[in-house]
């Protein structure tokens, strides 16, 4: 699968979506995730991430692999996008910033 690691929170830019052959992405207040169950590995979304949010199960960096978990627990419950949005108002600010779990909305 493919998995949104930390850069998306507080951007959510959403430009991912609208490649998605499959439907996989979810929604939540500040960060998205894909369900591991429904994501086809065709990786055409990986590109699409101003903010190279994406990435392939296997290359998730060793400091962000809570998010293999995160993803599939969070797909659960929240709703399906397939279209793009406007990202969060203050995208640009929250762009680069490290550590940006504890800003984490369910
Ligand atoms: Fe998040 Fe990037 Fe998509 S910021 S919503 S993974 S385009």
């Amino acid at each position: 699968t493919h998995v949104v690691t930390e850069q998306c929170i507080r951007c959510r830019y959403t430009d991912c979506v609208d490649v998605c052959p499959v439907d996989c992405f979810r929604a939540g207040p500040n960060f998205l995730v894909i369900d591991p169950d429904e994501c086809i590995d065709c990786a055409v979304c990986i590109p699409e991430c101003p903010v190279n949010a994406i990435v392939a199960e296997e290359d998730v960096p060793a400091d962000q692999t809570a998010y293999i978990a995160l993803n599939a627990e969070l797909a659960k419950s929240w709703p399906s996008i397939t279209r793009s949005e406007d990202p969060l108002a203050d995208h640009k600010q929250w762009a680069n910033v490290p550590d940006k779990l504890k800003y984490l909305e369910r």
